[in-house]
């Protein structure tokens, strides 16, 4: 039967289930030109107001996984893992997890994106790292996942080109905020990796773009739903973004904090509890530690014995960066020409944190994208965030800046100050907020 798109798009804007051969068809139209892009939209809104079964979800992931490269693993002697996180601020748990993986025994290639509105993307830190390619061609990225256990690098340009063109349809038509494309845009890329396993750290709080319990819970059982649905086995942690993760916001500075926190030198407690939890989780899912308390003590026994940092500074060194960087990355890092104290107006205890007003204020510094196409500043940003729960006083700050200019360190610092609320008591909410598994 010929296909025709707009049959697609009306039975699904009355409701009905498509099949996996209509969704099959619709996507490789989308990708070779014969659905247009106002058909894309018109089913993107059919789908937003009528959403989609778990077996659509799963058809749509799998044709836009295919619509592009699946990378392939099969000649390598261990399990292909790995990790997405839905987005936050301070959220640099992939430059700790990939390593501890690779040094646990997985092989890790992880393809990370850039920031997206206030929160920070792998990506864009690893671009502060002089050198780094997050491009490398196809035979470097094996040599690298192959010889270091892990390599960290962007979306190459055929991996799951049909959901490129349908986010940019989603984006300019009011169609993105829908849990099962979503779904079938975040997990059609990490599929497209090639994936025996994945974990997914889905954020809640006020710096997550899910906001309330309800819509991350949802969010994470449709991942994880449509994932195994896919033939990856696949688990989420829910965790808490109500405030900064790590004691750095930022690209550089959270590279550093990353570093420091691979050699021991500064480890933040929540952002500790957080990566070994997922690196737990990696372990059983990937098949390679199914008791958690030990896949714990083995993530945490990778970290203390500096495998970890190793593999991190031979992945960084056989991408283009330099060869010392672990034990020299203060040399390399760039720097701000304005670093200095943030302090609150009065004294008192942080009782909460609006945690996206600290990503935007770290975007006002010129380290995240007031448009799609604007150049980052690697240096600026914000570390030693303080915690909810601290007294600060004439001798404590909030946070410490990192700023290239005066106006923006004064415009950051303000909203810094607005983002943080006061009050006699204040303790930071629970970390874990939820497990889903399959
Ligand atoms: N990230 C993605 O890759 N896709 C979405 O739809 C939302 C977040």
């Amino acid at each position: 039967m010929v296909f025709l798109p707009q049959e697609v798009i009306a039975k699904k804007r009355d409701g009905e289930r498509l099949s996996s051969e209509e969704i099959t068809a619709f996507i490789a139209g989308l990708t070779n030109g014969e659905v247009k892009p106002e058909q894309a939209a018109a089913f993107a809104m059919a789908v937003y107001f009528q959403n989609m079964e778990l077996d659509e979800r799963i058809a749509l992931t799998e044709a836009m996984r295919d619509s592009g490269d699946v990378l392939d693993w099969s000649d390598f002697d261990g399990p292909i893992l790995d990790k997405h996180s839905t987005g936050g601020v301070g959220d640099n748990v992939s430059l700790m997890l990939a390593p501890i993986w690779a040094a646990v025994g997985a092989y890790v290639p992880m393809i990370s994106g850039r920031g997206l509105g206030h929160t920070g993307g792998t990506l864009d830190k690893f671009d502060a790292i002089p050198g780094y390619t997050t491009s490398p061609d196809n035979e470097l990225f094996r040599k690298v996942v192959r010889e270091t256990g892990c390599a960290i690098i962007g979306q190459t340009a055929n991996l799951a080109p049909a959901d490129k063109i349908m986010y940019g349809i989603r984006d300019v038509t009011a169609t993105v905020e829908n849990v099962s494309l979503i779904t079938s845009s975040i997990l059609s890329k990490k599929l497209a990796a090639g994936l025996d396993a994945l974990v997914l750290d889905v954020k809640v709080g006020t710096g997550a773009f899910m906001r309330t319990a309800g819509d991350a819970d949802e969010l994470a059982k449709s991942l994880v739903n449509v994932a195994n649905g896919a033939g990856v086995k696949t688990s989420a942690l829910i965790t808490d973004m109500n405030e900064p993760l790590a004691s750095a916001a930022g690209n550089a500075v959270e590279v550093r904090n990353a570093v420091r926190f691979l050699t021991g030198a500064h480890q933040d407690k929540r952002l500790l509890s957080v990566t070994i939890e997922l690196a737990a989780l990696g372990l059983g899912l990937a098949g390679i530690e199914s008791d958690m308390v030990i896949a714990r003590q083995k993530c945490q026994t990778a970290l203390d014995n500096g495998a970890a940092a190793e593999r991190f500074g031979k992945m960084v060194s056989m991408l283009g960066g330099p060869t010392d960087f672990v034990e020299n990355h203060d040399t390399y890092l760039p720097v701000a020409p304005i670093i200095r104290d943030v302090f609150a107006d009065r004294e008192a205890n942080i009782s909460g944190v609006d945690a996206k007003g600290v990503g935007m204020a770290v975007v006002v510094l010129g380290g995240g994208r007031k448009t799609p196409g604007d150049q980052l500043d690697y240096a600026v940003g914000f570390d030693r965030i303080t915690p909810i729960g601290t007294k600060l006083d004439a001798n404590t700050p909030i946070a410490r800046i990192h700023a290239a200019d005066e106006d923006s360190a004064s415009e950051a610092a303000n909203r810094l100050r607005k983002a943080y609320q006061f009050g006699e008591v204040g303790a930071s909410s629970e970390l874990f907020h939820g497990l889903i598994t399959n």
